[in-house]
C-alpha cells in the first residue's frame, strides 16, 4: 500500500525543483514530494516545521517558509548553513532528492490574527517562518489590517529574502523597514538593532499582534521593547529553537521545563513563555 501524508512519521522523498540563493549563508529550496499522491495530500500551517534529512548527513528541523495557498504543490525550506545537514543541503542542486517527515509543531494562530494589524519582526534566517505567515496573509489580504515588516541583518550583504521584501512592499497596506548592525559602502538605510525600528512605525498595540522570530538575543530585546510599547503578552507571538531528535514528543531532547518544544511549540506567546524558564530570554 503506498504511504501517504496520513503517515507523518515516515520520511518521504522530495525532489529539489529550484534553489534560490538568498545570501552567502542562506538558500531557499523549493521542493515537491516525488510521489504525486503524497504531494497532493500534504497539508501544513505557517509555523510548522519538517524533519529534513540527507543520507549519511543527519536530520534537522527546518521551518516551512512558504504558505500552502501561495505556493500550491511546492514546499519552501529556507536553510542557513550551520552544520552537517545544512552544509550538505547547500551542496545540492535542482533535481537532487532529500527526505522530509512532518509537518510537526504548533503553528501560528492564524484565526487570532484576523482583523488585526500585524507587526512582523525578523532577524536573519528568522524571517523564514514569518515568510510563511506573510504569504498566507497576503493570499487572503482582506482578512487582515495593516502589515508592518521589520527585518534586521548583520550587514547589507546579509539581507536575505530580498525578492520577497521587494514584492511585499508593493502591496497595499504593507510597510517594510530594514536595518543592519554594520553598514557597508552604499548603504543609506537604518543602522542598529531591530527593536530600534519600532520607534519609526506607528503602532496601535490594542489592535495589533506582533510576531517575532530571530536569534535569541534579538527575540529577548524585541519582546521587552514590544511590552514597553504597550503590547499585551498574549499579543506577542514568537518561536523557540531547541536541538531535536524525534520531532514528535518521544525523546524529550527538546524539553523546556514541562514543555516539549517540538509539540508544545515552536510557536509560543509571551504570556506562555512567562510561565517557563527560558534561559536564553532570561
Ligand atoms: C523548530 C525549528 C525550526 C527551525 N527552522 C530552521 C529554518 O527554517 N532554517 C534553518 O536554517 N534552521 C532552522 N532551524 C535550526 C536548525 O535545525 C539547526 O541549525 C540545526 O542544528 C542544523 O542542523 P545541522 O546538522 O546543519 O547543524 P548541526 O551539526 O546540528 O550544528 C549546528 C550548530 O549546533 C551545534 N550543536 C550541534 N549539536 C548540538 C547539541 N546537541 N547541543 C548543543 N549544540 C549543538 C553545532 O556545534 C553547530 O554550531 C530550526 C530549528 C528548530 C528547532
Ligand atoms: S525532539 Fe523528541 S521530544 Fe521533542
Amino acid at each position: 500500500m503506498p504511504h501517504t501524508q496520513s503517515d507523518p512519521y515516515l520520511p518521504q522523498p522530495a525532489r529539489i525543483l529550484r534553489v534560490i540563493g538568498e545570501n552567502s549563508q542562506i538558500k531557499t529550496f523549493v521542493l515537491a514530494f516525488t510521489d504525486p499522491a503524497v504531494n497532493a495530500s500534504f497539508r501544513y500551517q505557517p509555523g510548522q516545521f519538517l524533519m529534513v534529512s540527507v543520507p549519511h548527513c543527519g536530520e534537522a528541523p527546518i521551518s516551512i517558509s512558504s504558505a500552502q495557498q501561495a505556493t500550491p504543490g511546492e514546499i519552501h525550506l529556507s536553510v542557513r548553513r550551520a552544520g552537517k545537514l545544512t552544509s550538505a543541503m547547500h551542496l545540492l542542486a535542482e533535481g537532487a532528492i532529500i527526505a522530509l517527515r512532518g509537518p510537526y509543531g504548533r503553528f501560528f494562530p492564524m484565526s487570532d490574527l484576523c482583523g488585526k494589524n500585524l507587526l512582523f519582526v525578523g532577524g536573519g534566517i528568522g524571517l523564514a517562518p514569518l515568510r510563511a505567515v506573510i504569504q498566507s496573509c497576503l493570499a487572503d489580504r482582506g482578512r487582515f489590517g495593516a502589515i508592518t515588516i521589520l527585518y534586521g541583518s548583520r550587514t547589507p550583504s546579509d539581507i536575505a529574502f530580498r525578492a520577497d521584501l521587494a514584492c511585499w512592499e508593493q502591496e497595499a497596506g504593507v510597510q517594510c523597514l530594514l536595518t543592519v548592525d554594520t553598514p557597508e559602502p552604499g548603504w543609506s538605510g537604518a543602522v542598529g538593532v531591530v527593536p530600534k525600528l519600532l520607534d519609526q512605525v506607528a503602532l496601535d498595540p490594542a489592535a495589533s499582534k506582533a510576531l517575532v522570530c530571530g536569534p535569541p538575543l534579538m527575540i529577548k530585546f524585541t519582546l521587552a521593547a514590544l511590552s514597553a510599547k504597550g503590547f499585551a503578552d498574549q499579543d506577542i507571538i514568537t518561536t523557540l529553537e531547541r536541538h531535536m531528535k524525534c520531532g514528535v514528543g518521544l525523546c524529550r531532547h527538546c524539553h523546556l521545563d514541562n514543555k516539549l518544544v517540538c509539540v508544545d511549540g515552536p510557536v509560543f506567546t509571551k504570556a506562555e513563555l512567562n510561565t517557563l524558564h527560558v534561559m536564553e530570554l532570561a
